[in-house]
């Protein structure tokens, strides 16, 4: 499956091709020689994979599903809730930074084994998003709806209004001082994580994804990311793997990019290699010296993984029988 060129470049990367952070010292980063024990990013049983440093408390969740056996839909969807209830994360639930009109909306999308979705968009004034999304899959003849009409068919499926109050007051806060300053675009870097997107697989090999934001803050009213999009921010085959997207969501949907890095690996690529290599068309397109960030993770059906972004700063977290680690991806570009 890996020809020459694949295996060259998964070599390198073992041997510490990796960047460690210049954002923040950590002491769950790996080192190089860690991650060359971890061999050619490859797990044997169940594990998940999710974006950013959230990840690791969403994969905690997850794998006490996993590791009892359980579906990795259910792992995922119930790992990306703990970083949904966590009001302090500006980017992901209620916590979440408002729109230009003071409005907090979310986006999440869910994908299964056997390829069905489903997918919120512009969500407002509900805790999980994710679950709502799960429900659109399984209760409706859809795969996305979106604002109101999502808002309803929450309500219509048990889930209640939330009482939390948004945005809450650190999110008004900065909304107020971005007003002031007009200030349209945040930057999504370490500090300022974007999205959890988390994919998992279990005792049975079946594969599992979900992806879950507040979008980008500041966003126009009305504004959709690529988190909800079924082929952008997540997608799964069960004949090759899975792959869910971080970062800015315009550049990540004029990509296709969940889909491109599939397809790159239904080609054969390693998913490290599919992911960079979408990130490198991502990025020859930009066609500007505005910067941005993009962020992919992706696993295969024979449980080698991968991660890769633009910018130096990202981080993903991987938790399995023997592991529960965070690591630095390999990236394309110098700040
Ligand atoms: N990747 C999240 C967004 O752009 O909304």
């Amino acid at each position: 499956m890996h020809n020459r060129r694949t295996f060259m470049r998964l070599a390198a990367l073992a041997s510490g091709g990796f960047a460690l952070s210049s954002c923040e010292p950590s002491d769950r980063a790996l080192t190089p020689a860690r991650q060359k024990a971890d061999g050619l990013q490859k797990i044997d049983g169940p594990f998940c994979l999710s974006t950013w440093r959230h990840g690791l408390a969403a994969n905690e969740a997850a794998w006490s599903m996993l590791s009892r056996g359980g579906m990795a839909l259910d792992a995922v969807e119930a790992g990306v809730r703990i970083t949904e209830a966590d009001l302090s994360n500006r980017t992901v639930g209620l916590g979440g930074m408002p729109d230009r009109k003071g409005r907090v909306t979310l986006d999440a999308s869910i994908m299964d084994h056997d390829g069905r979705c489903g997918a919120v968009a512009a969500l407002e004034h509900i805790d999980h998003p994710i679950s709502v999304a799960r429900k659109v899959m399984e209760e409706s003849p859809h795969v996305m709806l979106v604002g109101e009409g999502a808002y309803d068919f929450a309500l219509s499926q048990g889930f209640e209004r939330s009482r939390i109050e948004v945005p809450v007051p650190e999110a008004a806060a900065k909304y107020r001082k971005l007003l002031e300053e007009n200030a349209y675009e945040v930057e999504i870097n370490a500090e300022n994580h974007d999205t959890i997107g988390m994919l998992a697989m279990d005792r049975q090999s079946r594969m599992g994804g979900a992806c879950t934001t507040s979008g980008l803050s500041f966003k126009m009213h009305g504004r959709v990311g690529d988190s909800p999009i079924i082929g952008a921010g997540l997608f799964i085959d069960s004949e090759v793997g899975a792959v869910t997207a971080s970062g800015l969501g315009e550049a990540i949907i004029r990509a296709s990019g969940s889909s491109a890095v599939l397809e790159a690996m239904r080609r054969g690529a390693h998913p490290q290699e599919a992911c960079m290599e979408v990130l490198e068309r991502i990025l020859r397109k930009q066609g500007s010296e505005q910067e941005i960030q993009v962020a992919f993770i992706a696993i295969d059906a024979q449980g080698h993984y991968g991660a890769g972004s633009i910018l130096p700063g990202f981080e993903y977290a991987l938790q399995s029988e023997s592991l529960a680690e965070l690591y630095q991806a390999e990236h394309l570009k110098k700040r």
